[in-house]
């Protein structure tokens, strides 16, 4: 049979049976097609670090032919963490062509929701507390992806922001906070980096579940935002076939493989042909598949093909785990590391913690990748060293939820994990055996320490407590990592600690601690990418991408009361943002908490300096356009290559904002003694807020302080400008 490229006038020769097929799952990753008409079905995989596993059809039990090996990339937190778009853009490349390479045509990400607790089980797969950040790198990460003939799915569609109760919670927010915080890196993703498709959430707002909910999808998606694309359901999001078919989701997905009895199959069918339901509803949602698959070219012959486990992906990916590594604290100029011999005699170096061994690839929920390999921290470091150094490692604490440490998909394994998170809080829950193990992992590696030149610990979290599905119980490392730090702190100086995490921990022993790292799940070739750092091949740069509070209490949703919510009359457990636009450093700033770190800290084995501050304001009234540069001159005043990062931001003269909004951002690189001017701009969206009673956001007169700096809290220049007039956006 002739296909047509031209897939949109394909619409008048559909049938309803057929037009229904084609917006729900025909399988538990695809859709079908309409083999008569030459119409593809579409061939959807997660997630946002690399290209899943395949399963069956109609069961969650993998194929397992050994041909669905894919990269792993780094999380989501770990690329925010480079503060680079270039980077992100490279970054959705690989993540593009390896889609379409296994032969989907979408891919289950990025997931941009605003990292509101550091309780959230899936803070890993999300960039940051801020949206400028997230919807930047969001936007190059997409625009990479799409280059591939694939599409993004930008997800979860909206206020998804907890996995506790994930499925049934309603969330209350107040629409200034919804439309200033929340909203704002959809919009990047699907308007500045054009995301083909969205995926709605699980959670419920404004009474509806966001994937049948008119106020997000109709009113801001579609309406407020002229969105045209694809909105795909969160696997089971959809509850109601009259609510997802006139408000909701183009394609609905679900989990279990009755697929005609979907909510938009055969029920939605059946309310077409009675007329409850107009046909042209449907058509509506068929017209957007079908333009979607014109774009992504299904039946031309020249579709890109894609390519996956390129040796040049590998090398990429391993560039940005390096640039995502943090360096936190280097207090005594420690690091980096020098190895190699001492005269005659080798150097010994001690790598100590469970997380110096273990993979991760495989766990976290929906966003596991079967990696191709993984090099952890040991392997990398004895990779770096090379034959001359001798690298010995012991585990230093015990991992006693070995069987929770792989979950598929979150949900099943919920309660198990739920159960053993509640059970850990307390040691008086541990059994003796555990005890035993822990006292014994601990004095072994005390024990051994002071005989090595270099003492390496390398804990963290695991995809049990960064987890799909369940959010950790409190911000402690666990494991009884504490006291292991603190021994080995007290036994010798040549400390180093690394942190794998995908969200903030407590670190009561910080003061102990001179040399401290931190990285997210930072993909394939992390191990080697830590290594590289850690002996000075690669100066850090990495800044974080969300502050670590000094403890849980300090959190605004501790202080606010407000998570992880309270079951109400209605049956669904409510969780209202009484916090506000008070979410990370817009809090800690605002209030004048004292953090561990603050938002975009990072520190480099270099030094900078900044100076010739200065502020250009042009008013080009002839067009309406309010541009106001902020620019410095930037030098690298230390001995080596490196990369600082100027953030600005903005104070908003209205009450209930917070003291201070990133709103620009720049990585320079630059070599030793070189010099560059830096010049950040600002528009009047920048100085917006967002009007409730004229459902618009507007930038109005006032004074406005600006904030140049390298963190929330280190800064470096400080002046205000005065808007003169109102300025619409
Ligand atoms: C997750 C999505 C994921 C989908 C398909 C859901 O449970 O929330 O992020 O893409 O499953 O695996």
């Amino acid at each position: 049979m002739q296909t047509t490229e031209n897939l949109t006038e394909l619409l008048p020769q559909l049938t309803l049976e057929e037009k229904i097929k084609m917006i729900h799952a025909a399988g538990l990753f695809r859709t079908d097609g309409i083999e008569r008409l030459g119409i593809p079905g579409l061939h959807m995989s997660d997630g946002p670090n690399g290209v899943r596993q395949e399963f069956e059809d109609d069961a969650w039990q993998t194929v397992d032919d050994g041909g669905d090996y894919s990269s792993w990339l780094p999380s989501n937190t770990c690329l925010a963490s480079t503060w680079n778009p270039e980077l992100a853009f490279y970054f959705g490349q690989i993540l593009g062509n390896e889609t379409r390479g296994r032969g989907k045509d979408i891919i289950l990400a990025p997931g941009v929701n605003i990292k509101r607790t550091p309780l959230c089980g899936r803070n890993f797969e999300y960039f940051s507390e801020d949206p400028v950040l997230t919807g930047t790198l969001a936007t190059s990460l997409i625009q990479g992806i799409q280059d591939n003939d694939v599409a993004a799915c930008v997800k979860h569609f909206a206020l998804n922001n907890q996995e506790q109760d994930r499925l049934e919670v309603e969330v209350e927010v107040d629409e200034k906070t919804l439309q200033e915080l929340y909203l704002p890196a959809f919009h990047d993703a699907v308007i500045d980096g054009s995301s083909l498709t969205v995926m709605g959430a699980y959670n419920r707002f404004d009474g509806s579940y966001c994937c049948e909910s008119e106020r997000l999808i109709q009113k801001v998606l579609r309406e407020q935002w002229n969105y045209d694309g694809v909105v795909i359901s969160d696997w089971g999001g959809v509850h109601n076939t009259e609510e997802a078919a006139l408000h909701g989701v183009d394609i609905e997905m679900s989990v279990t493989s009755d697929f005609d009895n979907y909510k938009m199959a055969s029920p939605l069918y059946e309310k077409v042909k009675s007329g409850e339901i107009p046909e042209s509803v449907i058509d509506e949602k068929v017209m957007r598949i079908l333009s979607l698959m014109e774009k992504l070219r299904m039946n031309n012959p020249s579709r890109k093909p894609g390519c996956f486990n390129l040796v040049s992906h590998h090398s990429t990916i391993e560039k940005i785990a390096a640039e995502g590594i943090v360096l936190l604290k280097n207090d005594t100029g420690h690091l980096p590391l020098e190895a190699g011999t001492d005269g005659e005699r080798r150097n010994r170096i001690l790598v100590v913690g469970d997380n110096a061994t273990r993979t991760h690839a495989g766990g976290g929920g929906s966003a596991e990748v079967k990696a191709l390999y993984e090099i952890t921290p040991l392997l990398g470091i004895r990779m770096a060293l090379g034959g001359n150094t001798i690298c010995d490692w012991l585990p230093g604490y015990y991992v006693d939820n070995e069987e929770l440490l792989h979950v598929e998909g979150g949900d099943w394994q919920a309660d198990s994990l739920n159960e053993y998170h509640d059970k850990s809080k307390d040691q008086k829950n541990l059994t003796d055996d555990v005890l035993a193990r822990r006292r014994q992992y601990l004095e072994e590696a005390v024990a051994a320490a002071p005989d090595y030149d270099e003492v390496i610990f390398v804990g963290g979290l695991n995809h049990s407590f960064d987890v799909e599905g369940v959010d950790r119980p409190d911000m402690k490392l666990p494991y009884g990592q504490d006291e292991v730090i603190s021994a080995l702190a007290d036994t010798v100086e040549n400390l180093t600690v690394i942190l794998v995490n995908g969200s903030p921990v407590e670190m009561p022993w910080i003061d102990r601690v001179h040399s401290l790292l931190q990285t997210s799940y930072y993909g394939m070739h992390g191990g080697l990418a830590l290594a590289r750092v850690l002996f000075g091949e690669v100066n850090p740069s990495g800044k974080l991408p969300e502050t670590y509070p000094l403890c849980l209490d300090d959190t605004p949703v501790s202080q606010y009361h407000s998570y992880p919510g309270v079951r109400q009359a209605d049956g669904h457990p409510h969780v209202t943002y009484s916090e506000k636009l008070m979410v990370g450093y817009r809090y800690y700033t605002t209030k004048g908490v004292p953090v561990l770190f603050p938002f975009g800290h990072g520190l480099s084995y270099t030094t900078f300096f900044c100076r010739n501050f200065h502020v250009v304001v042009r008013n080009m009234d002839s067009i309406g356009e309010l541009q106001i540069t902020v620019s410095c001159e930037i030098q690298n005043t230390g001995r080596c290559y490196g990369k600082e990062t100027l953030q600005l931001y903005v104070g908003i003269p209205e009450e209930g904002q917070p003291k201070m909004a990133l709103r620009s951002f720049e990585k320079v690189a630059l070599k030793p003694t070189e010099k560059r001017e830096v010049s950040l701009i600002l528009t009047q969206r920048d100085f917006s807020t967002y009007s409730v009673e004229e459902k618009r956001f507007i930038a109005r007169p006032g004074n406005y302080p600006l904030y140049l700096g390298v963190s929330s809290e280190n800064i470096l220049y400080e002046t205000s400008i005065d808007l003169l007039k109102e300025y619409p956006c």
